[in-house]
């Protein structure tokens, strides 16, 4: 067992004469709980690795922003190198208002509120400080980031956070039980794949499956034709699906699958989301695919009626309009190239002057008269 952990009283009696101001209210006992807000994002103790934040043994005593192969915010290591190192009273400040305190830090924690909490997790923290005049604890088992044994059995396998830097987990970081900010609770399998159906561009996401133009034609009839019309071309003022071509720099230019949109997962996407209008989720996927089939045939980007559109050929299939879209490569405009504040206000010299007006760009008809409609703008 640990021989070298001091007990939580003898922890406080040190304190008591190296910092006489806190020691009164230092608990590490206490402070241990505490850090269960901690450990979604820090590990202290034996074995503790880097995680969503550094590991914490060592702190006290030690320069800001240090621990090797961490990635801190710049803000962080300007801190650090600008002379902080974490004691008492540098702790309380920080752990009071992490983003009062280190402006830019990549710490996604509020605060303590309450006083004695702030003390006793820093109490609780020397216990694994050797600098705090208490040598680290070097035997006892490490704190894991917080598990909950029963839901991570429910949840294999182990579901990531999507994105990677600042606010939220890295990519590879368990999401805690209880969520990143303490709301919720970690979704099941069956949940994010109920949600997780959006395709890319390359056919990635897309469900196995296939159906010709000819049986997508049956389901179009049936279910769609009604209001975009027996060739897409809208019925009323009911969207037009098909048709368009050349027509992008005309003053009113019709944008449709074939004339405009980029790439084809979005029209699978779009349909298996949201098609017929008002049965949405009644197509099986082949019936998907089908009609998806049957779509690129309206718009003669395949012309033989025998084609089967599949999870195997779908990102070989190219839209006319793809070309014309390029990547946003914002870094490359002038104003972030040159790293300049953008301008927020009072951009524009001189008065402003309206020289146009929006007409009615809604598709979904809502009413018999356009003119009153949400999208009517004189
Ligand atoms: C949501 C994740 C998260 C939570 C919760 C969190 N931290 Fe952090 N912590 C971080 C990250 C990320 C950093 C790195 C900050 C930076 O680089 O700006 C950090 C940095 C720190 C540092 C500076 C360490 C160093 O090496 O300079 C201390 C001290 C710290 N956290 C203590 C705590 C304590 C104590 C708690 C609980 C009361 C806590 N943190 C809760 C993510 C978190
Ligand atoms: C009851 C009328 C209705 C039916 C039936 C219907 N849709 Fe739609 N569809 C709409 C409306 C309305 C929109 C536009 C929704 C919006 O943008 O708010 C739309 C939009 C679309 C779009 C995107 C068009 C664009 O350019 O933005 C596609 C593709 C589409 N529907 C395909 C289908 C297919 C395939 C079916 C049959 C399986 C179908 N729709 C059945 C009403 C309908």
């Amino acid at each position: 067992m640990s021989k070298y952990l001091l007990k939580p009283l003898a922890v406080a009696s040190l304190l008591a004469l190296a910092h006489p101001l806190a020691a009164s209210a230092q608990d590490a006992d206490a402070g241990e709980k505490v850090f269960r807000k901690c450990k979604a994002c820090h590990m202290v103790g034996e074995d503790a690795k880097n995680r969503v934040g550094p590991e914490l043994n060592n702190l006290l005593g030690r320069q800001a922003g240090t621990v090797p192969d961490f990635k801190y915010s710049k803000a962080m290591e300007a801190k650090g190198n600008d002379g902080l190192v974490w004691d008492d009273d540098t702790l309380s400040e920080y752990l009071e208002n992490p983003k009062k305190y280190v402006k830019g830090t990549k710490m996604s924690f509020a605060g303590l509120r309450k006083e004695t909490e702030i003390q006793d997790v820093i109490a609780y923290l020397k216990t694994f400080s050797e600098a705090a005049g208490t040598p680290a604890e070097t035997e006892s088992k490490a704190e894991e980031p917080a598990k909950n044994d029963e839901a991570a059995a429910a949840a294999e396998p182990v579901q990531t956070a999507a994105a990677s830097d600042g606010d939220v987990l890295p990519k590879d970081a368990e999401v805690p039980d209880h969520g990143v900010f303490h709301l919720g609770r970690k979704a099941l399998p069956d949940e994010v794949e109920a949600w997780n159906i959006d395709i890319r561009p390359d056919g990635s996401g897309l469900p196995v499956g296939r159906g010709t133009v000819a049986q997508g034609e049956v389901i179009y009839t049936e279910t769609c034709a009604v209001c975009h019309g027996v060739f897409g071309e809208g019925e009323g003022r009911w969207p037009v699906l098909a048709g368009g071509q050349g027509t992008l720099e005309d003053d009113r230019p019709e944008k449709t699958i074939g004339s405009y949109w980029p790439y084809l997962s979005t029209v699978f996407d779009y349909v298996r989301r949201a098609m017929p209008f008002g049965n949405a989720h009644s197509l099986s996927d082949n019936g998907v695919y089908s009609v998806v089939a049957y779509l690129l045939y309206l718009n003669d980007v395949v012309t033989d009626e025998e084609f089967e559109l599949s999870n195997e050929n779908f990102a070989s299939i190219k839209l006319p309009n793809e070309e014309n879209f390029i990547a946003d490569n914002r870094l490359e405009e002038p104003a972030y190239a040159a790293k300049e504040e953008p301008c927020m206000k009072e951009c524009k010299p001189g008065p402003v002057e309206i020289t146009m007006r929006a007409r009615v760009l809604d598709v979904t008809p809502d009413s018999e008269d356009d003119s009153v409609g949400a999208g009517a703008i004189e």
